[in-house]
């Protein structure tokens, strides 16, 4: 089989490592991957949402099966797109279509989807600039902190967690005049929920479903979760909290009837939900869903598959994924996220990387990397490099992460040293 997998980060090159081991591949390609994924496949000149030429490319290599990373070409509709040529409808396509993507792209159709389906979330209200007033008195209802929420995709900064309810009000009018763009015309004010978070990924088919390790990230660029917001600095699977009691809580009140809702609602529906959760006193709540896999989550998952990959996704696109076996690896995996000095605000790319040779015993996922004319790795992103490593504890698994974290070198790296502390 030929696979095309679309996107360019660690969370890529770690499904193109996990796809790369499938027997059923002949060839994988990337687009436009990174300094690290071709080591799993080759790497193609393509951005993420150019559909002409990812169908093109497709139809010349006579490509089998595409494997979509990230949320933007979802929700801009790449699904759609190869459904709607007659050459490229055949193709197995891993994601939604437009309709679907929707629970990542619109956090408005999200909350009404779970409040629709008795899915627990928690309590909401929308809002655009022509009722700011009324927003405004809504705001004075809740309690704070104050949670606001741009409806569309801003790249993981559009939500705003204000203490105080006048700066609440002042950051919603900036919301409603363009602060996340025409991401944030319409906003999600909502009750804010207090308890600790973890990442739960399905892969359905549109019927049957798979529930694929749990992880927890770490999303503050400082120690102790501090400072600003990233793309994330590290994650852990299994997640301890995330016990049997409280998965079978996940299964029966949010991963079945989020499938049904989707049925009922005539969404069709192959690929990854992500359901970002938060454990209120053992409860679990959806805070979000995202229609493809975490990032840097997907570092430390991939290595807890022990199936083909390839076989599930198989499985997705002939509707029979319930045929298909899932097996769990019972360690430990972890990923520590080595980041460029000065991210996620100015930093400066470039840097050679040295030492990724000398690293045994953990696995390198490239998040942000390049190869210069010579053949060079440098730096090439905020995120650089996952370091993600298995142990027969959390503490293993770190100490072995830490360890290959130290002997890679460039100016300025940095790194948390305390993935994992809260569990
Ligand atoms: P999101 O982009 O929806 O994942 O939100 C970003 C982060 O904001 C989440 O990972 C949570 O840490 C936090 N957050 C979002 N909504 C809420 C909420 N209703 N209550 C508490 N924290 C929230
Ligand atoms: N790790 C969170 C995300 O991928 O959105």
């Amino acid at each position: 089989m030929k696979i095309l997998l679309i996107g360019s980060g660690g969370r890529e090159h770690a499904l193109a490592w996990k796809i790369a081991q499938s027997p059923k591949v002949d060839r994988l390609f990337i687009a436009p991957g990174n300094g690290g994924t071709q080591d799993s496949g080759q790497n193609v000149d393509i951005k993420v949402t150019d559909f002409d030429a990812i169908g093109q490319f497709v139809k010349k290599e006579n490509i089998d099966m595409v494997v979509v990373g990230p949320e933007v070409p979802l929700v801009e509709g790449i699904a759609d797109y190869f459904a709607a040529d007659p050459q490229l409808r055949n193709v197995a396509m891993i994601g939604p279509g437009k309709s679907g993507a929707r629970l990542e792209g619109s956090k408005d159709f999200a909350k009404g989807f779970m409040m629709r389906h008795g899915i627990p979330t928690a309590a909401y209200k929308s809002f655009t600039g022509e009722s700011y007033d009324e927003a405004c008195r809504f705001l004075e209802t809740l309690k704070a902190p104050y949670v606001l929420k741009a409806d569309g995709l801003a790249a993981g900064k559009g939500v705003l967690i204000i203490d105080d309810i006048d700066t609440a009000k002042k950051e919603l009018k900036e919301m409603f005049s363009g602060m996340f763009g025409n991401a944030s015309a319409t906003v999600v004010i909502e009750e804010f929920m207090k308890g600790i978070e973890c990442s739960v990924f399905v892969l359905t088919d549109g019927d049957s479903y798979k529930i694929l390790p749990v992880a927890k990230d770490y999303k503050r660029i400082g120690e102790g979760d501090k400072g600003l917001n990233t793309g994330g600095m590290g994650s852990v699977s299994p997640v301890p909290f995330a016990d049997e009691v409280f998965m079978k809580k996940v299964e029966e009140r949010i991963v079945r009837p989020t499938l049904a809702g989707l049925k009922a609602e005539g969404i069709p529906y192959q690929g990854f939900i992500f359901l970002g959760l938060i454990n209120v006193d053992n409860e679990p709540k959806v805070i979000e869903y995202n229609v493809r896999m975490g990032d840097p989550e997907t570092e430390s998952v991939m290595l807890r598959i022990k199936s083909d990959l390839v076989d599930l996704f198989e499985g997705v696109a002939q509707h029979n994924l319930g045929s298909r076996s899932l097996e769990i690896d019972s360690r430990t995996a972890v990923s520590v996220m080595l980041v460029s000095g000065g991210y996620p605000e100015a930093y400066e790319k470039g840097k050679v990387i040295t030492g990724t040779g000398d690293v045994k015993g953990s696995i390198l996922f490239h998040a942000g990397t390049s190869l210069s004319q010579d053949g060079q790795l440098l730096t090439a992103g905020g995120r650089v490099i996952a370091v993600s490593s298995y142990g027969n504890s959390k503490e293993e698994a770190l100490n072995a992460s830490f360890a290959a974290a130290q002997a890679i070198n460039y100016d300025k790296k940095y790194f948390r040293r305390d993935i994992g502390f809260d569990l």
